[in-house]
Order: structure tokens, then sequence, then C-alpha cells
């Protein structure tokens, strides 16, 4: 689905949102439905997301860019005052999903819990990595971080994407 997210004016929706007192204009500011398919839709996080992110932009926008948990939690701030539906029921879940689908983190100088759920690797696997850090000092690489022992490297592989030195 190409370039229209691109000529998307930032401008045109604050304005939009913001000053859409009435019902019909707020009707106005909803985009064409844009096919959202990527996700399983058995993840309660998955729909959440789809149910409040979308209200006002396509959701693919949102995500062209991965996050640190700091920054999604910044996001969610953002758009609260912006009036997403974000309430204390839906918060934790729409962040853990944020996490772990669009997160990244820094293997270097993260604590492990936040390893775990941007990477997605069990308690005890962070913990290696943590460890490891601890005793080598910091990891120049992809390479020397898969081979932190009793660590899945094809997970990281798998997410490579979040993972940053
Ligand atoms: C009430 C309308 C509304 C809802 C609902 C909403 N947003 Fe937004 N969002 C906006 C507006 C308006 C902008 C453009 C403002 C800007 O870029 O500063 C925006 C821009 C963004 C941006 C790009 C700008 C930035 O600050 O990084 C991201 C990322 C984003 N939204 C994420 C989300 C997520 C995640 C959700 C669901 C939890 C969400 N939005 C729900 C109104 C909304």
């Amino acid at each position: 689905m190409k370039p229209d997210r691109h000529r998307f004016q930032v401008s045109s929706v604050i304005a939009c949102c913001i000053s859409a007192s009435a019902a019909l204009l707020l009707t106005l500011c909803v985009f064409a439905p844009v096919a959202i398919a990527q996700e399983p839709s058995d993840d309660p996080g998955a729909q959440e997301f789809q149910a409040v992110c979308s209200k006002c932009h396509p959701p693919d926008r949102i995500v062209t860019g991965r996050r640190t948990k700091t920054q999604w939690e910044e996001t969610l701030e953002k758009m609260t005052k912006l009036g997403a539906p974000i309430t204390d029921d839906n918060y934790d879940i729409l962040l853990s999903y944020l996490v772990q689908h669009y997160g990244k983190v820094n293997v270097n100088r993260s604590a492990a819990a936040d390893i775990a759920d941007a990477v997605g690797l069990t308690a005890d696997e962070a913990q290696k990595i943590v460890k490891y850090r601890d005793d080598h000092g910091p990891f120049v690489d992809f390479d020397q971080l898969a081979k932190v022992p009793g660590v899945d490297a094809k997970k990281l592989e798998k997410n490579k994407d979040a993972i940053t030195f």
C-alpha cells in the first residue's frame, strides 16, 4: 500500500482532530479504511491496538519506526492528551503490545526485563545477557550477543531490528 501515508498531512490531522468538537467533524476526520492484516487476531493486544490507535490515523503509519519502552510511554501520554481513549484498563495492554511488536532496546544499557520484553526472550535468557555484559563489558555487535550461552540465537535473529548497542 503505497504512498498515501507519505502524503499524509500531519498538520491537517492536528487541525482536524483537535478542532473537531462535533461528531460530524470527527466523522470527516476518519480516513479511508486501511487493511491491517499483519497481526494475529487472537492477540488481545493487537485487537486493542487496532481499536484504539486506528481512530485518528492509519495504524501502519504509527509503526514505521521502532521505539524504546520509555518512548512508547511518552507516545501514549501524548496520544491521551490528543484525545485517544487510553485508560487504566487498556494502558498496560497497549504498552506491552507496542513494546513487543514495535519496541527497541539497548542490550548494553537496559534492564533484563526490558530486554526480555522487546526481544521476546525469557527472563532467564535476558538475565544471562545482563550477566555476560557485566562480566565481559559491553557487547560490540550482534555476533557477540548471539554467542551468549543459554540464549536462543534464533529468537535474537528474529528480533534483530529491536536490538541496539
Ligand atoms: C484522538 C485521536 C488519536 C488517537 C486515538 C491516536 N492518535 Fe496518534 N496521533 C494523533 C494526531 C493528531 C497525531 C499527529 C500529531 C503529531 O504528530 O504530533 C498523531 C501522531 C502519532 C504518532 C506520530 C507522532 C509522534 O508523536 O511520534 C504516533 C507514533 C502515534 N500517533 C501513535 C499512536 C498510538 C500508538 C495510538 C494508540 C494508542 C494513537 N496514536 C492513537 C491522534 C491520535
